[in-house]
C-alpha cells in the first residue's frame, strides 16, 4: 500500500470516528503511534505493514440502533453515489427480524420511495417471501423480515456498485447487521455476496449454502432481477429451494 492510500484509508476511518488505529506487532496489537487509548476490547487488526491492506477491526458498537445508525449517515456525502440520488434508502422492516434480505443497491423506485425492493423486483421478492412462507405453513409476511441493500444509493443507471463504495456504504450495512442480529441472513445475488462473505464466486456455485457473516449463517441465492429474466425458470425454482431452507432454518 502506497502512503497516499493509507492516508485515505486513516483519513476515512477517522472520518467514521474510529480512533486511533493499531497494528499488530508478532501477534500482539500495539498502538501505531502513541496516543491516548488503552487497547480496544474487540481485537484491534487495523494496520498490519505486511499485508496489501489493512484488517479492518468491527469498528462499531455491538447493538447499535437502527436510528443511531441513520443518524450517523446523516446526508452522507462519503462517496460519489450521493451525488444522482433523489434520497437514502437505509432499509426497511422489523428492527428486531430474525431473518434479513441484503440486495445490491437501490434502483429507480426505491430511490423515489426511499423504501429498498419495492419496484418490479421487490415485488416479486415479497411474493417469494410471503408465497413461499405462506406455502411452508410458516406465519410471516414481509414485514417481519428486514430488508436492505450493500449501497444505500443508486448508481447511476443501475450499474453496479463499485469496490470503494461498497466498501464505504457496506460498514453501514454491516452496523445494520451487527445492530439487528438476526438468525439468518439471505444475500440475494453476487454484489451482497461480495460484500457479506468477500469472495468473488459467483452465486451459482455459493447458493443453496450455509456461510457465514461474522458468526450468523448466510444463505446466498439468485438476485430477484436476475429471476424475472424469463429463461431463468431453473434459476427459479432453485430460489424457492433456498428460500425454503432459510425459512424453516429461522422460524420452525
Ligand atoms: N435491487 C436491489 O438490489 N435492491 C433494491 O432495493 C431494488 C432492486
Amino acid at each position: 500500500m502506497t502512503p497516499d492510500q493509507l492516508r485515505k484509508y486513516l483519513e476515512f476511518y477517522r472520518d467514521l470516528g474510529m480512533s486511533p488505529l493499531y497494528r499488530r506487532t508478532n501477534g500482539a496489537i500495539a498502538p501505531r503511534r502513541a496516543v491516548d487509548a488503552a487497547p480496544p476490547a474487540e481485537p484491534a487488526t487495523a494496520i498490519a505493514p505486511d499485508s496489501p491492506l489493512p484488517i479492518l477491526p468491527p469498528f462499531a458498537p455491538e447493538g447499535e440502533t437502527l436510528e443511531s445508525i441513520i443518524e450517523d449517515i446523516g446526508d452522507c456525502k462519503r462517496c460519489r453515489l450521493h451525488e444522482g440520488r433523489t434520497q437514502i434508502v437505509f432499509g426497511s422492516g422489523n428492527p428486531q427480524a430474525e431473518l434479513v434480505f441484503v440486495g445490491e443497491g437501490p434502483g429507480a423506485d426505491e430511490d423515489e420511495q426511499g423504501l429498498p425492493f419495492v419496484g418490479r423486483a421487490g415485488q416479486f421478492l415479497t411474493q417469494m417471501i410471503e408465497g413461499t412462507a405462506a406455502r411452508e405453513g410458516i406465519p410471516i409476511k414481509r414485514k417481519d423480515v428486514y430488508i436492505c441493500n450493500v449501497v444505500k444509493c443508486r448508481p447511476p443507471a443501475n450499474r453496479t456498485p463499485l469496490p470503494d463504495e461498497m466498501e464505504i456504504c457496506g460498514q453501514f450495512l454491516f452496523r445494520q447487521l451487527a445492530g439487528i442480529r438476526p438468525k439468518a441472513i439471505c444475500a440475494l445475488g453476487s454484489t451482497a455476496v461480495k460484500a457479506l462473505l468477500g469472495t468473488k464466486e459467483g452465486v451459482m456455485r455459493l447458493r443453496g449454502h450455509w456461510h457465514k457473516w461474522r458468526d450468523i449463517p448466510v444463505m446466498v441465492t439468485y438476485h430477484p432481477s436476475y429471476l424475472l429474466r424469463p429463461y431463468n425458470q431453473n434459476a427459479k425454482r432453485e430460489a424457492w429451494e433456498d428460500l425454503k431452507k432459510v425459512l424453516h432454518y429461522v422460524y420452525d
